[in-house]
């Protein structure tokens, strides 16, 4: 056993020692939470907001997690800067909520002020306090790392850490190709669902639930009970247009041209009215256009007719905006036109066409989180798009959900339930759910406090698209 393991197993209350069983009680622990308090959220990337919220100089955004709570502002045109939310005086916090101040910030107890930069310009009475009291360094503003990447800016408040963009690793190298800047935001939701964060990402971490828990993306012909030959196998990109345009057909006794376009279509609106944003309107209603068209009648061949038709015709729709769409033929040739693309610790990216769903999912409590929800998409150049407002959070059971993480939010209460009481730990398939070992076991390496070279090389691997098989973390 390596000398990292050891640690891990010394440190780590409730490790994973085994890759592919994961002990139930790190989903609901008190301490085990508290841990991830302590060792965890403060040495991570975390996305704190979209540059949507933080378009004009003096607008800021309050990102809290846990006792965290940061104030991300914009300096100007070209500089954001982070800050931890508390006066140097007393320890007031500074804002109550996200915002904009052109001025800077006032402390509402003793009047101190500072800029937008985070320097100090004003205290009251300053003859009244010891010189070694009033350092200027000491009055700024506690600076919190902060770096940007596809128009989200990300915050750790670890000063080593090592660079967003190294820390990213395989989800950047794999969405940079997809353009990703170039998205805004069309809607925001949040929901609060009763189970531990973890268990919510892990929600998404695996294709395998799609045949069950929402089977309106089965294609035709393909049912989801137990026993049908299709049910429990695991196609790579489970959820994708590719699936569809495969498999869809080739279940069909006779081709039909057009009724093949349709069945695409249908499917695109399934994935629009189920997750709207996931396949944009926009892109749907280019897709129509095409209906009539010829496609060979062979279902394998007719699909990638089909494929490269619509991306031609999305990508001309976006390039007529003056938007940059991605080359999706290139993507598609790659294996990386869609699908889900996790960024370790909390952060997700569900690319299809030119449009995506983005998720962000943060403690509340042990069992309890918030699931946020974006729905991004491309817009006319120089087109200004209004700053999103912070959602209110609703319940993860409220009948106005999409229906689609309606039915992952509905499995996910029973599940934190159901692990408690004697239910040991969860057993993963190895080849395919292997995302869920990777990302808990990455969880403990921190937990462990293990060497940075050593969760560097793992995180960079571990972001990344689901369905993977269990890695070797290299601990
Ligand atoms: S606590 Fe902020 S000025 Fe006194
Ligand atoms: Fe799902």
């Amino acid at each position: 056993m390596s000398s990292n393991s050891e640690q891990i197993r010394a440190r780590v209350p409730h490790a994973v020692t085994r890759p592919d069983r994961i002990p139930a009680a790190r989903y609901y622990d008190p301490e085990f939470y508290e841990l991830e308090k302590q060792y965890l959220w403060p040495r991570v990337w975390q996305m704190a907001c979209r540059l949507d919220e933080i378009q004009r100089p003096g607008d800021y955004v309050l990102y809290e997690n846990l006792d965290q709570s940061i104030i991300v502002m914009r300096v100007d045109d070209t500089t954001i800067k982070a800050f931890h939310n508390h006066c140097r005086h007393r320890g007031v916090q500074l804002v109550t909520r996200s915002g904009h101040s052109s001025g800077g910030f006032i402390c509402p107890f003793h009047g101190w002020r500072w800029n937008r930069g985070g320097e100090n310009t004003f205290v009251f009475t300053p003859e009244g306090y010891a010189p070694d009291n009033l350092c200027a360094d000491e009055l700024n503003l506690v600076p919190v790392r902060c770096e940007v990447w596809a128009h989200c800016a990300f915050i750790n408040l670890d000063m080593d850490a090592p660079p967003l963009r190294a820390s990213l690793g395989h989800f950047a190298e794999r969405m940079e190709l997809w353009n990703p800047e170039e998205l805004r935001v069309e809607w925001w939701k949040a929901a609060r669902i009763p189970c531990n964060w973890k268990l919510a990402m892990e929600a998404f971490q695996e294709g395998y639930h799609v045949a069950m828990t929402h089977p309106q993306l089965l294609p035709p012909g393909v049912t989801n009970r137990a026993g049908d030959a299709f049910y429990g196998r695991i196609p790579e990109e489970y959820v994708t247009r590719q699936l569809w345009t495969t498999m869809g057909p080739a279940m069909k006794m006779d081709f039909n041209a057009r009724e093949f376009a349709e069945m695409n279509i249908h499917f695109m609106k399934e994935l629009n009215r189920g997750m709207a944003g996931m396949t944009h309107m926009q892109e749907i209603e280019v897709a129509e256009t095409l209906v009539d068209m010829d496609l060979p009648s062979n279902p394998m061949e007719a699909g990638a007719v089909w494929n490269r038709a619509v991306n031609d015709a999305v990508m001309k729709h976006y390039e007529k905006m003056g938007a940059n769409p991605p080359d999706l033929n290139a993507l598609d040739a790659m294996g990386l036109a869609s699908g889900v693309n996790f960024a370790f610790p909390h952060f997700f990216l569900l690319p299809t066409y030119g449009s995506a769903s983005s998720y962000r999912i943060r403690p509340l409590g042990p069992e309890e989180c918030l699931f946020e929800l974006w729905s991004l998409t491309r817009y006319p150049a120089g087109e200004e798009r209004p700053r999103p407002d912070e959602p209110k959070p609703v319940p993860s059971s409220d009948p106005s959900w999409p229906p689609i993480p309606a039915q992952d939010y509905a499995n996910l209460p029973r599940q934190q339930k159901g692990l408690h009481a004697g239910f040991e730990f969860m057993r993963l398939a190895a080849e395919f759910e292997g995302l869920i070992s990777n990302y808990q076991r990455l969880i403990d390496g921190y937990l462990a406090e293990l060497p940075k070279e050593a969760l560097l090389a793992a995180v960079q691997h571990v972001s990344g698209p689901i369905d993977v098989p269990v890695r070797d973390l290299g601990f």
